[in-house]
């Protein structure tokens, strides 16, 4: 028997991606940017196991055996077995694999970024695979490709229709900006209603505004990345906060609506434009992806003043409203 545990972090889009051009080969409508990060509290951990033992693969999520013929997790199998080194004969064994997530699934923290890019990285690794496992994670979850990656990541959507050039780069590595921190506000753990792949489907189908989007993405995500490697904060902030709120107009636009965001989001969303107006200057940017939980972008050198005034307007301990989790980009996946 052989055995390989990874733990995958979580990815934030400061840039989001919400539409597929193919939903079978997850190929998106728009190019998307993100921060990989280190957060403690925040990632999956999953072991796989290879034996002439097993009778068939299986698979065990936080403890609950799931479906292994999911086809998600079955293109991201397929496309593994076919790229391994192993010898053919170790090659036909079956596989069982563990994973955890240190955190609520489903809830908008991106547990299936982290879930897929960990099961890809792991697999990889057992089956002695080199070079870009971006592509193989995107089969699984989109977000994940960007996942397999450390620091400030793009995703390409690319052109080909096989999607072998929609793959995830580094932009910067985490060390080029390492005053950048996070803080995620946990405003509730419950799962969303209306999963990403629904909702994207549905916005695809019904949204006007997010064909306007797409048009308008590409010049966003150059603007983006630039920021990023001027390290320019103002620029990067407002542009993630612009992004953030076009990406939750369009899930307004959909039709049902997709309602990710609570109030405490919204007050979120006026606490930190408050702030910022307050001290003049664009010193907080929230983002929020499918779920009401914010993750805030700032300097190091803010933190304490940002957090003195969340615990001000929403006290701990009181009504349990926020959880803080704090964290900064990493380099990427740890074997
Ligand atoms: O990869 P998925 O299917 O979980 O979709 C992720 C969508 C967003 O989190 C809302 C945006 C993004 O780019 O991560």
């Amino acid at each position: 028997m052989n055995t390989v545990t990874c733990i995958a972090p979580v990815n934030i889009a400061v840039i989001k991606y919400w539409g597929k051009r193919d939903e079978v080969l997850i190929l998106p409508t728009n190019d998307s940017i993100s921060a990989t990060l280190d957060m403690d509290q925040l990632h999956a951990k999953t072991t796989v196991m290879i034996s002439p033992d097993f009778k068939e693969d299986r698979i065990w999520l936080n403890d609950k055996e799931e479906d292994i013929k999911n086809a998600r997790l079955q293109n991201c199998l397929k496309q593994i077995r076919k790229r391994s080194q192993l010898p053919s004969s170790i090659n036909d064994w079956k596989i069982h694999i563990c994973s955890k997530n240190n955190f609520p699934t489903a809830a908008g923290l991106a547990s299936s970024a982290a879930g897929y890019a960990c099961l890809t990285a792991a697999l990889a690794k057992l089956y002695k695979i080199e070079g870009d496992i971006s592509t193989v994670a995107r089969s699984g979850s989109g977000s994940a490709c960007r996942s397999t990656i450390g620091g400030f990541v793009r995703w390409y959507m690319g052109s080909d229709k096989c999607g072998t050039d929609s793959l995830a780069k580094q932009i910067v590595p985490a060390s080029h900006w390492p005053q950048m921190r996070i803080l995620v506000l946990v405003v509730s753990d419950e799962q969303k209603k209306v999963s990403s792949s629904i909702g994207m489907k549905r916005s695809m189908e019904t949204s006007e505004l997010l064909q306007h989007r797409i048009k308008h993405v590409p010049e966003r995500v150059n603007k983006m990345q630039q920021a990023i490697i001027e390290k320019d904060f103002k620029n990067f902030a407002e542009l993630t906060m612009k992004d953030s709120n076009q990406f939750h107009a369009v899930c307004l636009d959909s039709y049902p609506p997709c309602i990710y965001m609570n109030n405490i989001s919204n007050s979120i969303i006026n606490l930190v434009h408050s702030y910022n107006d307050a001290v003049n200057n664009v010193k907080v940017a929230y983002t929020y992806d499918a779920g009401p939980n914010a993750t805030l972008y700032l300097l190091e050198k803010d933190v304490p003043a940002v957090i003195g005034v969340l615990d001000y307007f929403f006290p701990p301990n009181e009504n349990d409203t926020i959880e803080y989790r704090r964290g900064l980009p990493i380099e990427g996946v740890e074997p």
